[in-house]
């Protein structure tokens, strides 16, 4: 009895020691961001084409593939932590994870600061629900800048729309769970299917001929 229970104690302190160290949550320090910000456009340009990331992304960053997201234009932080999060596999994605296991940090700064640069195309729009204001608060480039709010959530405009949607979906039913702090679990799980599709319709590119 006694073993058993030992062994038990012994078993429920494995399991834990493996969660943790599968589970690597990103953490955002004031010098990631300075590294972020000292990125190199011509370094990434030269990086993305070696891990050809064109392959699946496209040449110029945008997307012809309903399930590929976009990159061009997309805010450099917020890439930086998905490549993290498909390296350390927080973020669950078998192309990607593949993309990302010989990149260091660095090499993934550089080349997020490249597609950044990019341009991106536009939203065309769709009906703009009244919690527009909300996602806009933590997503929308010109709202974010202008309140000064720490830049850390994905541009949404001009994405592809049935990513976006999937996006959401995946939050919403807890497939994708690597938001620190939960704040897109949360968000999601208020919004019903048809409002999911509305906003990836607002936020969103031209549908895609399939
Ligand atoms: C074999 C195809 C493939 C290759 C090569 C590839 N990607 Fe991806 N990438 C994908 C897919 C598919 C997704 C969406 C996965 C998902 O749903 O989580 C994705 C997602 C991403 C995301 C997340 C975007 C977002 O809005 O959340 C980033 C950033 C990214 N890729 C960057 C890169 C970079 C940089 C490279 C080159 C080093 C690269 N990818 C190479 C297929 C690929
Ligand atoms: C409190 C801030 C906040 C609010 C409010 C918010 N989001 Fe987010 N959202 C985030 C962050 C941060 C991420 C990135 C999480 C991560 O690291 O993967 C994200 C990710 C997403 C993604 C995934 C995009 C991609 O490229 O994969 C979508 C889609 C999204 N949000 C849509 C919305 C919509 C629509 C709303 C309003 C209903 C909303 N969000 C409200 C912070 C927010």
């Amino acid at each position: 009895m006694r073993y058993a229970l030992t062994l038990a104690i012994l078993f429920a302190g494995l399991a834990q020691t493996a969660a943790a160290e599968q589970a690597k949550p990103f953490e955002w320090t004031q010098e990631k961001f300075d590294s972020v910000a000292a990125g190199k456009i011509d370094e990434g340009k030269k990086l993305a084409k070696k891990f050809r990331c064109a392959k699946c992304h496209n040449k110029d960053g945008i997307s012809d593939d309903i399930e590929i997201p976009s990159i061009a234009g997309q805010r450099a932080t917020y890439m930086y932590k998905q490549m993290v999060d498909y390296k350390n596999r927080v973020r669950e994605n078998k192309d990607m994870f593949k993309a990302m296991r010989k990149l260091s940090e660095e090499q993934m700064i550089h080349i997020s600061t490249w597609y950044a640069s990019l341009e991106r195309p536009p939203k065309v729009g769709g009906e703009r629900l009244l919690v527009v204001k909300v996602c806009d608060s933590c997503h929308e480039k010109e709202v974010v800048e202008e309140d000064n709010l720490i830049e850390v959530a994905p541009i949404l405009s001009g994405q592809i729309r049935q990513y976006l949607e999937n996006s959401m979906q995946a939050f919403k039913q807890d497939e994708r769970s690597n938001d620190l702090f939960d704040r897109m679990q949360s968000v999601t799980h208020k919004l019903n299917d048809k409002e999911i599709k509305q906003l990836a319709r607002y936020y969103g590119t031209t549908d895609i001929e399939e």
